[in-house]
């Protein structure tokens, strides 16, 4: 499968035993590695080495479901691309308030949502509508950087909410509040620690921020992706109890969608998605989502329940078996598995390198690329850390963890000069 330090070929269908694709991988397709090196940009096959297999962007390598694609094809056949309504189609509305009433616990109206260009574009989207120049906002430490990107960008000042053991909890988040602070902005499931908070504890936040009359703006891209039937609340569903939260929602996770650039905000009501919508240039076409995009967005929520239960079961079958081997490398820790997401974010500050030049090393030797815990990435807390997506096949995840595996002691032996 690899001729090393040349071309990778990956094969859809392994057959040995290591790496025998599951039902549910089945069930998903295949990845076409000629399309994705065309393709796959942001850190990913198309950025990388023609020998490199990049566990990086989150990002699946895997094809879109098939219904999407279908749906997508009969929209064309019929070729009038005209403006679409400035909030985004009600079709689309209406599968973004159902899926959230039938996965995420709430209560939805269509009118509330807004379909955005992607979730990243959303978050900003809102941290401009809410916030104005020197708000300070708490947002958790580590986390995604698009975070922390949106809140800077829209003039915000951060204030860092510390986790313990890797829960992010009301004594933390208390410490970080100022009477300056406007906001929360809240990655939930969490990026890339893959936690997730109980609905007691969701209601505990939104309480705490009611009470003090600030505002919640919380990042839900990754819940499509709770694992092991867990439960999980929206803080939407918190609408109504005092609390405003305002929800940011996207496909490219959960759907395969990423290069769609297709996601939504749910605003606290109806009359401030309006607000929002006027304020952030929707009514004037400065904003807004393709109608294309929009379309496979609404196959994906309303006809691929199959697929997404098949691609839950593989990314938690992925996430067991990776910590397994990753744990069995000196130096690596990796205490709670993810509840949510497909990545996996060790501890390696035991293998005494630092995050960045570890990360340098196992492509180096291993001809695999993982996103280092640096501060750009994941804020200052991520130190120590690397992260890995799993969104890719069984056969590829175990080339790479055979790779890393095989070339850990090089990788690990500070004596070893980096060349690369
Ligand atoms: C927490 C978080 N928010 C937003 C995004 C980006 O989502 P989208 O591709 O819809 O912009 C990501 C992608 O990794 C993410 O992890």
């Amino acid at each position: 499968m690899l001729s090393r330090h040349n071309t990778l070929m990956l094969e859809p269908s392994p057959t040995d035993g290591l790496t025998r694709a599951s039902t549910s991988e089945s069930l998903l397709g295949s990845p076409d590695y000629a399309v994705l090196r065309a393709r796959a940009h942001n850190l990913r096959w198309a950025c990388v080495d023609m020998d490199v297999i990049p566990l990086t962007a989150a990002d699946p390598d895997l094809p879109a479901p098939q219904q999407v694609v279908e749906h997508l094809a009969q929209y064309i056949a019929s070729p009038h691309f005209s403006y679409g309504p400035a909030g985004g189609l009600i079709e689309f509305r209406a599968a973004v308030a159902q899926h959230f009433a039938s996965t995420k616990n709430c209560t939805i109206d269509p009118d509330a949502v807004t379909a955005t260009n992607s979730a990243a574009s959303a978050i900003t989207l809102v941290a401009r509508h809410l916030l104005k120049q020197g708000d300070e906002v708490v947002v958790q430490d580590p986390v995604d950087f698009l975070v922390t990107e949106s809140v800077r960008r829209a003039g915000g000042t951060l204030r860092l909410w510390a986790h313990d053991q890797g829960r992010f909890t009301l004594d933390g988040l208390a410490a970080a509040i100022t009477p300056r602070t406007r906001a929360l902005c809240l990655c939930h499931p969490h990026n890339p620690m893959g936690s997730l908070w109980s609905g007691a504890e969701v209601r505990a936040i939104a309480a705490f921020a009611a009470a003090l009359g600030i505002e919640i703006i919380s990042d839900e891209v990754w819940s499509d992706v709770v694992l092991d039937q867990r439960a999980f609340t929206s803080f939407a569903a918190m609408s109504g109890s005092g609390a405003t939260p305002w929800v940011v929602y996207g496909l490219s996770k959960g759907y395969a969608l990423a290069g769609l650039r297709i996601g939504a905000v749910l605003a606290p009501s109806v009359a401030r998605a309006a607000e929002f919508r006027a304020q952030a240039g929707f009514d004037h076409t400065i904003e807004g989502a393709s109608t294309l995009s929009q379309v496979a967005a609404t196959a994906a929520l309303m006809h691929c329940d199959e697929w997404r239960a098949a691609f839950l079961s593989h990314v938690a079958q992925q996430r067991t078996h990776a910590a397994t081997r990753l744990r069995a490398l000196a130096g690596v820790e990796l205490s709670a598995l993810p509840e949510a997401t497909f990545v996996l974010f060790p501890n390696i500050s035991a293998t005494g390198l630092a995050c960045e030049t570890l990360a340098a090393r196992i492509e180096q030797f291993a001809r695999v690329r993982v996103v280092p815990g640096s501060p750009r990435w994941f804020g200052h807390a991520a130190s120590g850390h690397i992260r890995l997506s799993l969104a890719t096949t069984r056969a590829t995840l175990d080339e790479a963890l055979d790779r890393i595996t095989a070339s850990w002691s090089s990788i690990i032996d500070v004596t070893h000069k980096h060349s690369k």
